[in-house]
């Protein structure tokens, strides 16, 4: 069984948990891929995809959107999972916020997405520029400032376990 991890990254956490997705899949006896979307061409040879966008100034990054769009009829046809990487995700009820402000249901319609979730990511005040950081502090969308929620807080071992879960969907 082939899967297809596609991700949308502006700066690299989002491929890094792609990256380790596919690690975990390998591990399980998958032929796996890893792309960003912006290089894949073709997607009809993957029997399951796996897609992952950062969410920035509370939307999922254009070229995953693009993505969506581009593939939407083959997708259609694909047992879909989506992760999306944020911060929103550490404050109180944010993993219920996500999915819920985040999540795209208009974006997906007719796409049979068989698995959502939220994984907190890293926020590196010093990787954005100026201009990033003040709209970042304007347009986040919870109660903490982004300062607050500075670090890395990828969490491998939630990532591991849901790849797992979702993996032993993947033969029914
Ligand atoms: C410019 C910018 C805007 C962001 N906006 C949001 C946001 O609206 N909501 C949120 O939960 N996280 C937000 N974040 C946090 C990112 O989702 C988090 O840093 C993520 O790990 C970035 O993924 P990437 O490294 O793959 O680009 C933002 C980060 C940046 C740099």
């Amino acid at each position: 069984m082939s899967v297809l991890v596609a991700y949308a990254s502006m700066y690299g956490s989002t491929a890094e948990i792609a990256q380790y997705m596919g690690g975990v899949l390998d591990e399980h006896g998958y032929q796996v891929s890893v792309q960003n979307v912006n290089n894949i061409q073709n997607i009809d040879q993957y029997d399951q995809v796996i897609l992952g966008s950062a969410i920035h100034h509370g939307l999922w990054l254009r070229e995953m959107t693009a993505f969506v769009q581009r593939y939407r009829d083959t997708l259609n046809h694909k047992s879909v999972y989506v992760w999306l990487t944020c911060i929103r995700v550490l404050e109180e009820d944010g993993y219920d916020h996500v999915l819920t402000h985040y999540f795209r249901p208009e974006l997906m319609r007719n796409i049979p997405v068989k698995g959502v979730t939220a994984f907190a990511g890293r926020l590196d005040l010093k990787e954005i520029d100026w201009s990033q950081r003040w709209t970042l502090g304007l347009q986040y969308d919870g109660a903490k400032t982004p300062e607050n929620l500075r670090g890395d807080y990828r969490d491998w071992k939630a990532i591991r376990a849901w790849v797992q879960q979702i993996s032993t969907d993947f033969a029914v």
